[in-house]
């Protein structure tokens, strides 16, 4: 059994969804030539009041997934009974979806009161773009085939085998597989599999942890991790009502990019809002009730805290292990060059997946983890592949930023060097920054309660390394500095 396509995506979140959209509007396809692989699916659940909410929309292509499944079941080669029923059961409970903006899941998704729900947050809405429902992919003729797990790749062959049995063979392959939430259990952590302890990758995740807050109220959650995840989840908690505690090894919040200074702001802020923060240490184990709920979360110190669910964000690993032996890997991904191109001249890896050149950064290459970078990687892929001659090399200004209750900050660049901290850091709507200075020249700017105008205007010092004459000024005059250059 087998299909032949010109371009295959491998992956259907945020950079498939980009990805497709750069083909559609460059237009260097025919009906057929090109199509989106994934295997994410939603929970049947997912359509309840709460829920995911797409079932009503999708009833056709749930009915077509639910058939295919059937037939599956009936041709595959299975070995027994209890195989294919099994697989009947795995079709009929999981429901596909078309790629989405993740960025929604730890933000509007879960929000108590009318929390958003899809087809409002398909891509490319997040960038103020196209909502490309599944509808639009049948318009523009371009496949989706979703629900659908590939478990190996033949890059000589030119082919990937699906967990159904089928090859799928490309001329062109962009490898958009993203990444998957680390599990405590690779940390030594057994019994992560509760139905009260969440994590969060994908909408089935989300519904998860939709239903364990709606059960929870009034109750304690213990956020395990102190990054992103962690950070916008207890800030979630908090506005469902629940008591947040959160427990990091780090001695502060996003260790990765935040200041202490930067950190203690936010962490006074969660701490107004009732959030409990136990730093510098790690759990051991949990404690279960006789239905295997979790109770209590158990530290290394041997406090015990009270837990009605946890929510777990321990980061990522880039999902590179179709390739590997395949195609060269750094910093955990998968190596491209600036065309986005693997090692594999036929093949292209964009989003969480790839470790791309960054030109400002004299051509360091990072894995970036962030969704503006996922957007753009995809976007350049398609531009290299439809129009080389045409494509230069990408030249991205990394870009991060986060929402959490009513703050709001944006990050460009790269945080080394030396710090300037600037602004009102005391204000319940703050205004306030940082510089990172490396060599005499601008490296990295972060602002909390910019508008538009400021954020723009730092990302130009970034991206053009602005110098720093005399760091004393650059202090007193924060903001300033960059809205005058
Ligand atoms: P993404 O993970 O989106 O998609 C990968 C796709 O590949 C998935 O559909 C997966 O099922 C599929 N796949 C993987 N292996 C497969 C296989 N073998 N067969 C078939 N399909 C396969 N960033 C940011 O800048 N600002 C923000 O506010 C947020 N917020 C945020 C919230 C949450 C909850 C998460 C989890 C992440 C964020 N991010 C973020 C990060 C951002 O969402 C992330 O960088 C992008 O989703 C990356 O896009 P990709 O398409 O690379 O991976
Ligand atoms: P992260 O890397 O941001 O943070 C991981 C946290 O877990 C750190 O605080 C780390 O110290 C802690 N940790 C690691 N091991 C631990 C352990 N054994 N016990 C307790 N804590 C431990 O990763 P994340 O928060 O899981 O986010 C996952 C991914 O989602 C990242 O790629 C992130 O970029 C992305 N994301 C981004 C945004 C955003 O950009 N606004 C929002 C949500 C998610």
């Amino acid at each position: 059994m087998g299909r032949a396509f010109v371009y295959v995506v491998l992956g259907g979140g945020v950079a498939a969804g980009y990805a497709a959209l750069e083909f559609a509007r460059r237009g260097g396809y025919s009906r057929g030539e090109l199509c989106i692989i994934s295997e994410e699916a939603m929970s049947k659940g997912g359509g309840k009041p709460g829920g995911a909410g797409e079932l009503k929309t999708n009833r056709d292509d749930m009915l077509l997934f639910f058939a295919c499944g059937t037939i599956i079941t009936q041709f595959m080669p299975c070995d027994s009974i209890i195989e294919r029923v099994f697989l009947l059961m795995i079709s009929f409970v999981s429901c596909q979806v078309a790629p989405y903006e993740r960025p929604a899941l730890s933000k509007g998704y879960l929000l108590p009161e009318d929390p958003s729900r899809l087809p409002k947050f398909h891509t490319c809405v997040g960038a103020n773009d196209e909502l490309l429902t599944t509808k639009w992919y049948k318009e523009q003729g371009i496949e989706l085939v979703l629900g659908t797990r590939v478990i190996s790749a033949d890059v000589r062959r030119k082919t990937l085998l699906t967990a159904t049995g089928e090859t799928i063979s490309y001329k062109t392959l962009i490898i958009a597989t993203g990444a998957r939430a680390l599990k405590l259990e690779e940390f030594g952590i057994s019994g992560s599999d509760a139905a009260n302890i969440c994590y969060l990758r994908n909408l089935e995740d989300a519904d998860k942890l939709v239903n364990a807050m709606s059960s929870c109220s009034g109750g304690n959650a213990v956020v395990i991790g102190g990054g992103y995840i962690g950070m916008e989840c207890a800030a979630a908690l908090v506005t469902n009502k629940i008591k947040v505690t959160m427990v990091f090894p780090e001695k502060h919040c996003m260790g990765r990019l935040f200041t202490e200074k930067i950190a203690d702001y936010y962490e006074s802020y969660y701490t107004l809002k009732g959030v409990t923060f136990t730093k510098g240490t790690v759990l051991t184990s949990f404690e279960k009730d006789s239905t295997g709920k979790v109770t209590s979360v158990i530290l290394r110190d041997g406090n015990h805290l009270p837990a009605d669910m946890v929510v777990v964000g321990i980061g990522i690993r880039a999902n590179t292990s179709l390739f590997e032996g395949q195609l060269l890997m750094e910093k955990g991904g998968i190596k491209v060059n600036g065309q986005m191109q693997t090692s594999d001249s036929s093949v292209y890896a964009v989003g969480d997946v790839a470790a791309f050149p960054i030109k400002l950064f004299d051509g360091d290459i990072r894995r970036l983890e962030h969704v503006d970078s996922a957007r753009r990687t995809a976007r350049h892929a398609v531009a290299a592949i439809l129009e080389p001659s045409k494509t230069r090399d990408v030249d991205y200004l990394p870009f991060f930023y986060s929402r959490v209750f009513t703050l709001s900050w944006q990050f460009y660049g790269d945080n080394v060097g030396e710090v300037i901290h600037y602004g009102d850091f005391t204000s319940n709507s703050p205004r306030f920054g940082a510089y990172w200075v490396s060599k005499g020249q601008i490296t990295g700017a972060f602002l909390e309660g910019g508008n538009r105008d400021d954020y723009e205007a730092l990302s130009m010092v970034v991206r053009r390394k602005t110098k720093v004459l005399d760091m004393p000024e650059l202090e007193r005059q924060g903001l300033a500095f960059a809205i005058q250059e």
